[in-house]
């Protein structure tokens, strides 16, 4: 069994029996996680883009747990700059590491900058990330807005879950997230990056209700767990 545990934001535990991950794990200053950065135990940090919200903790639990950071080439040899171990992979590459858990990048439509001191400091570019683990597939759209391109996400390996960003402002909003979902064609489809702050407000049902009958929208709480069984 797959256990997708949602930590707010954009940020997902996904454990399966070999293998533990966290992707995007902005914890310290989202309003929403339900946990600290010190309580994940995980084997792998995936990081979609560079931006604050999606990097977060990266640091803070690779480090602790010696977890390897998986993310584009030039964000992952940021993070090795620090001596953090890390997998650097690009857009359209995959890898299967020896614990059986699988990634592979796609594009997503956005930016990948750490903006500090008035300085910008470009990091690749932005992906949505294809985990699979116990033959499940889980696509995280990380920030994006609609393309449709994301027909291909599924073409090699039909995807189970699609985590898709609904906020608006910065990415795609309910409706567009509920096409995305058309094109994508998962089993499960559960919204994400929305409430966090005033400026992504969204309603996750309006998403929900947007998507084709034959996909099932599920709403997970920041906290609540989602199963995908065998
Ligand atoms: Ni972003
Ligand atoms: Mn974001």
């Amino acid at each position: 069994m797959v256990r997708l545990r949602f930590l707010g934001h954009s940020a997902w535990l996904i454990e399966g029996e070999r293998v533990k991950l966290v992707i995007d794990p902005f914890i310290t200053g989202n309003p929403l996680a339900p946990v600290s950065a010190d309580e994940l135990s995980v084997d792998y940090v995936i990081v979609t883009h560079a931006h604050s919200d999606h990097t977060g903790d990266a640091e803070r639990i690779a480090r602790r747990c010696s977890a390897t950071i998986v993310a584009n080439n030039e964000l992952a040899n940021f993070f090795g700059f620090s001596g953090l171990k890390n997998h650097p992979m690009h857009i359209g590459g995959s890898v299967s590491f020896p614990d059986g858990l699988f990634v592979k990048l796609f594009p997503a439509f956005h930016g990948s900058a750490i903006i500090k001191n008035k300085q910008v400091l470009s990091l690749g570019l932005p992906t949505g990330v294809l985990i699979g683990l116990e033959g499940k597939y889980i696509y995280h759209a990380g920030d994006t807005g609609l393309f449709s391109d994301m027909k291909l996400v599924g073409r090699r390996n039909p995807v189970d879950v699609a985590l898709l960003p609904i906020g608006g402002n910065f990415t795609m909003d309910e409706v567009d997230a509920a096409t995305a979902a058309e094109f994508i064609h998962p089993k499960y489809a559960i919204p994400m990056h929305y409430n966090t702050f005033e400026v992504i407000k969204a309603d996750p049902k309006q998403f929900v209700e947007n998507l084709p009958e034959d996909i099932e929208g599920v709403i997970i709480n920041p906290g609540e767990i989602f199963e995908l069984k065998g």
